[in-house]
Formats: structure tokens, sequence, C-alpha cells
């Protein structure tokens, strides 16, 4: 088969055969295929969209596309559960629902997923705690998964392989915003992971890939869909992402205010109502809760008394992080040479979320090209949250810089992306709406 032919029949409008879709994903896998035939195709897709039969195709083409793990003979005593998010900024909901589901008695394999587009990579975050693997083998990340009831990781060379390679020629092929590739990079993990129940977090707002809410919840049913066709069951929550989640965005970042939130010692609110949501929905959807409240106080009782924590470190020393992590995390984390205060006179009245996540990839703290190195210190701290009244006390946010010139140059790229108004705005819902499969 000649792939230029697969290209033109997309590139036409026309719908992807079985056997042409599934050499694609066996070009992926294998990389016999070259990058610029990949993006070729992935802008066609991208252009022209996939039939429901194309993206399942390709989904369960992908999934398949290495090792598929089965948790049946582990001997585990609750059910293998995951939540992915379609991407955001300040998104680091991960570190943080992971060992609390754990703690209420979930197994979580989470295979997560480098920086995508505009949006922060949890595996890329995870590197920035010192020694800690985000590519352990097979035989170890079910260990730790057995032993402590979840682990982070990022996407081995074994575990969809075709969405690894997809993935990152997407990163910067402008090729990221469609449903049918989001689904199927998804979902291919997903499969592969061997999971009972999967809840998606999907975003809402400027900073998520879809442009509209219509399309956030075209994207949640197109997952929820595919997703039964492979049997996994799958419920989906809509959340905000019309401004950063959270406080930090940028890696180093993320995790020292992910390290706050599960001491307890600080609970953004937006950022408390979102993990809460999605930890609420694994427990729901697996059958461990029946009740919304139960299940809610149950997840917020694992932070409060500190088991999520104790997961949390326990994980992190399996991987080969530092012991003690969540309580000295500011000893290990990088810390960027400049800090820089972003001041604005007003209210802060809206966010062009996608224009700060950008301006962190100009940061250095995400990629331009295919398997660029990041600076994981840099980013914004502080981050404020929209109706804040901003003066000279209270910033719009700190930079966190290489050098004067890239935190000015940060800065300013933030204030282009805020609009300060004389009025307070109305306040909008984080959590927007669940749709169950
Ligand atoms: N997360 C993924 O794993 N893939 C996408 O395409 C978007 C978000």
């Amino acid at each position: 088969m000649l792939f230029a032919d697969v290209i033109r029949a997309k590139r036409d409008g026309g719908e992807l055969s079985r056997e042409q879709l599934q050499f694609f994903v066996d070009g992926l896998a294998d990389e016999s295929l070259p990058a610029e035939q990949v993006s070729s195709l992935a802008m066609a897709v991208f252009l022209n969209g996939m039939s429901f039969d194309e993206a399942a195709t390709l989904t369960i083409g992908m999934s398949q596309s290495g090792t598929v793990l089965d948790w049946s003979d582990a001997g585990l005593d609750g059910p293998v559960v995951d939540k992915h998010s379609t991407g955001g900024v300040g998104d680091k909901v991960s570190f943080l629902l992971a060992p609390i589901a754990a703690a209420c008695g979930c197994y979580v394999p989470m295979i997560s997923g480098r920086g995508l587009g505009h949006t922060g990579g949890t595996t890329d975050k995870a590197e920035a705690i010192p020694g800690y693997s985000t590519a352990p083998d097979f035989e170890t990340f079910k260990r730790v998964v057995r032993s402590v009831g979840c682990a982070v990781i990022g996407q081995t060379a074994d575990l969809a392989p075709a969405d690894r390679r997809l993935y990152a020629i997407r990163d910067v092929t402008a090729t990221v915003e469609s449903i049918p590739l989001i689904t199927a990079s998804i979902l291919s993990k997903k499969i592969a992971a061997g999971l009972d129940a999967l809840v998606m977090d999907v975003k809402v707002g400027t900073g998520a890939f879809m442009p509209t809410y219509e399309k956030s919840v075209d994207l949640a049913k197109s997952i929820i869909a595919t997703a039964a066709r492979a049997d996994l069951k799958t419920s989906a929550v809509l959340t905000d992402m019309n401004e950063v989640l959270g406080t930090t965005a940028g890696n180093a970042l993320e995790i020292a205010e992910s390290m706050a939130y599960l001491r307890n010692d600080y609970r953004d609110s937006r950022l408390d109502d979102v993990v809460m949501a999605l930890c609420a929905e694994m427990l729901l959807v697996t059958g461990l809760e029946d009740d919304l409240e139960r299940a809610l106080a149950r997840c917020d009782k694992a932070v409060v008394s500190g088991q999520a924590a104790e997961r949390f470190d326990e994980m992190c020393v399996a991987l080969g992080g530092p012991p003690g992590f969540v309580a000295g995390s500011e000893k290990h984390l990088a810390k960027a040479p400049v800090t820089k205060a972003v001041h604005a006179a007003g209210y802060l009245a809206g966010v062009d979320v996608r224009a700060v996540g950008n301006a962190i990839i100009e940061l250095g703290g995400g990629r331009r090209r295919v398997g660029e190195a990041l600076d994981l210190s840099v980013g914004f701290s502080d981050v404020a949250r929209i109706g804040t009244l901003l003066d000279g006390e209270t910033p719009l946010a700190i930079v966190h810089a290489a050098s004067d010139n890239e935190a000015q140059r940060a800065g300013q790229l933030l204030l282009d992306a805020c609009s300060i108004h004389d009025e307070p705005p109305k306040s909008e819902p984080t959590i927007h709406d669940k749709i169950s499969g």
C-alpha cells in the first residue's frame, strides 16, 4: 500500500478502510512512516474529520499497537480505574486524584502524557521530582500499583506506541484539536492500561482544545461512545478551563502546589472542586459508593487524614523519588533564577488561557519541537483568580524565568492574555455538567 494514497483519500474527504487505518497504526508503531507523512495525514483528519467507525477502528488499533495490560491475575481487592483530562493549563489534578482514589480503595494505573500544544503534561511535571521514574518497566509499574494503589507514569515505549509517536508529531504541527484524534489518543492509552472504568475530565473554555461548549460536549460523547465499543465504562465531567486551574502553571511550580494540597496546607477552591468531583465520580462509576455526598466526604477525608499524602510518598519512593517528598518538596524542586511580579489595575475579568500556556512554552516550559528538553522551573505562580481586584499589592501573577528579559517578555504576554475591567465580572461555575456512559 502506498501511504500517499491513504493521505490523498483523507485529503479528498474519503473514509479510510480498516486496512488503511491498520497500515497507519503499524507505520506509527514501528516508525516506518516518516514524520512528514504522519503529519500530513493528521492534518487531513484535522480538516476533514473521521466517521465514528473510522475513529473507533483507529482507537482500537492504536490501543493494540503495544502491550495491553491485564490486571486479572494481580490479586487486587478493588477496581482498576483512572481519570484522564482532555488537557488544560495549570491542571495538576492527577497528582492529587491518584493518591486520593488509592486511599479510597481504587487501583489507579495512570499512564499520562507530555505537554501537548499549549497544555502542560503530567509526565513532564512528574519529571520535576528528582529521581522519579516516569518510564519504569511493566513489572515495576504493576508492583507499585498493587502495593501502593496508584502509579503515575508516562507512556512507555511498549504501551500504545502508535499514540506516543502521533502525539509527539501532533504537538508541534497544529493538529491537536481534532475530536477523532483526541479520542483515539486518550482511549488507546486507557484501553491498553486494562482499566475497569475511566472518568474523563473534559475541559471547557479558552484553554480547552475544543473552541466551544458544544464541541466539548461532542468530544465527551465521542470518547464515551468509542470507549463503550471497547467495553470500557466511561463517564465525563465537564470542567472549566477559562482560567488557570489553581494558582500555578509550569512544571515544578505545579508540583509544589500539589504537595501543599496533599499536606492540606492550601487547597485552591476551584482546583479542589475539580479534584473532588472527578474523584467522587471514580467511586461512583466503580460502585465503591452509590451516593455523591458520601463519595465527596470520603475523598475529602483521604486528604484531611493525610492518607492521600502517605500514598503519594509511597508511590514517589517506589518510583525512585526522594522519601518524605510531600513534606519536603520545596527543597527538592528546581527554582528559576528570576522571579518578577506582574501588576495591573482593576478587576481580572477574563483570560485567554491558551495564550498563557503559550507564554509558558516561550519561557521554555513547553515544547516547540519534537523531543525538546524543558526548563521545568519556569512558569507562573500566585496566579490571580477571575474577579480579583488587582492593585499594587495583589499581582496578576509572579513570573518564574531563566533571565530578566524572558521574565519581562512572559509578563507582557500574560498581560496581553488578560482583560482587566473596572467592574467585577459575574462568576462562572467550575463544574459544568456530567455525562454518563
Ligand atoms: N490527552 C491525550 O492524551 N491526547 C490528546 O490528544 C489530548 C489530551
